[in-house]
């Protein structure tokens, strides 16, 4: 991979370290180019002004190939959405649920994910059952194995954990919930851009990411993909014109899209879709599985630097089978330290006093030296007693 190309395309990584795309990937140009690009011709042409109009709604189709491809969908199972979140709620929101119906959820799922299920516990009753998360990936298909009843009506993992970054073993998540009578879907927010994802052969039931990640595009941008066969089984929430496939008030006829489309329901910030389709082919450009290789060595290498840091306790599992781009480390006081990485170094990282964690994002921008540097100035930190690791 040629990263010298592909930093110079970014400038936000000419101005920082940038190591927190897990929480927003930074803007390459191309992608801002196109927005600015459809923002111009709207100012000149006008909103309503025909060609732009057919155009935009060219390029939004052509949003919903690109993410369709990306993920090995079918284009009539791509909903376009604008948050991981926002997929996780349309299918939550979209099942028929009975009181006393559990959902599966891992106990490292992000309020994003897990709030949808939570919220139906709270307004329908159903039961939300945790899964705890191990870096033994046979016990921890066991405990699944286990936690599914007759009752369990949807398995909800995060492909890539928020938390720990453990890379959960999709597949033979699917082959038991499948096998049990239980649908799966997967949250993909630290997956998709970081390495191939492929719906179909993982046999997942929902799949659903965003564009502002890995992706490295515009906040606000997202997809989810729907199973086929499960499409007339997930009602619309929210409808309005463009959810429509017929629609006849004299005889009270609202009929929605039988494709994905259903869920898109009126207009949208149209702009934004061309540029995430930007984003995505230039990620398909990289590709995803030369990402995943420049990414995994830097991985090794930053986590056997940082486990030499007195007290340091890394919580990412080092299997390479289970590990991913998030390297995640306890710290008695994230937050301060998050502050002085970025006010007298210029790094970026995710961090969280609660769980008493730092996380960095190693996608495939990053370079080895600029880890060498952040694990420096942590070991400095330490030295100085900023560290008081637990
Ligand atoms: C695993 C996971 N799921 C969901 C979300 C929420 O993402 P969004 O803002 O796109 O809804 C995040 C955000 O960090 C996340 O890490």
């Amino acid at each position: 991979m040629d990263v010298v190309a592909l930093r110079a395309g970014i400038p936000a990584l000419q101005q920082c370290i940038y190591l927190n795309c897990g929480t927003y990937g930074p803007l390459p140009t191309v992608v801002a180019d196109e927005l600015v690009y459809w923002y111009r011709r709207i100012e000149a042409e006008g909103s309503y002004a025909y060609d732009v109009t057919d155009e935009l709604l060219e390029q939004y189709e052509a949003a919903r190939r690109a993410a369709a491809a990306l993920i090995h969908a079918d284009e009539d199972e791509i909903t376009l959405t604008r948050n991981v979140s926002e997929g996780a709620d349309i299918i939550a929101n979209g099942m028929t649920w009975h009181p006393g119906d559990e959902v599966i959820l891992t106990e490292e799922e992000h309020p994003g994910g897990a709030g949808p299920w939570l919220n139906l516990a709270q307004r329908q009753g159903i039961v939300i059952k945790l899964l705890p998360i191990t870096h033994d990936r046979d016990e921890f298909l066991e405990r699944l194995e286990r936690l599914i009843t007759s009752r369990t009506r949807l398995v909800y993992v995060s492909h890539v954990s928020c938390i720990s970054g453990i890379r959960l073993p999709v597949r033979e998540i699917a082959e038991i919930s499948h096998r049990k009578g239980t649908l799966i879907m997967v949250d993909g927010a630290h997956s998709v851009g970081q390495f191939p994802v492929d719906v179909h052969a993982l046999d997942c039931d929902f799949y659903t990411t965003c564009g502002h990640k890995w992706l490295s595009g515009p906040q606000g941008t997202g997809f989810l993909y729907i199973r086929r066969e499960l499409l007339p089984e997930i009602a619309p929430t929210f409808v309005g014109w463009d959810s429509v496939e017929h629609y006849d008030l004299q005889h009270q006829i609202f009929e929605p899209r039988p494709d994905a489309r259903r869920f898109e329901f009126s207009t949208r910030p149209w702009p934004l879709y061309p540029a995430l389709r930007v984003a995505i082919e230039r990620v398909q450009k990289l590709d995803p599985a030369e990402i995943e290789r420049t990414i995994r060595p830097m991985v090794q290498h930053v986590e056997e630097a940082l486990s030499e840091i007195p007290d340091v306790s890394i919580m990412s599992p080092r299997n390479p089978a289970m590990s991913s781009g998030l390297v995640a480390f306890t710290h008695t006081i994230p937050g301060e330290v998050k502050k002085k990485l970025w006010e007298e170094h210029r790094i970026l990282v995710g961090a969280n006093d609660e769980r008493h964690w730092i996380r960095l994002s190693v996608n495939a921008y990053v370079l080895p030296e600029e880890l060498d540097y952040f694990v420096d100035v942590l070991r400095q930190l330490a030295t100085n007693g900023t560290n008081h690791n637990t």
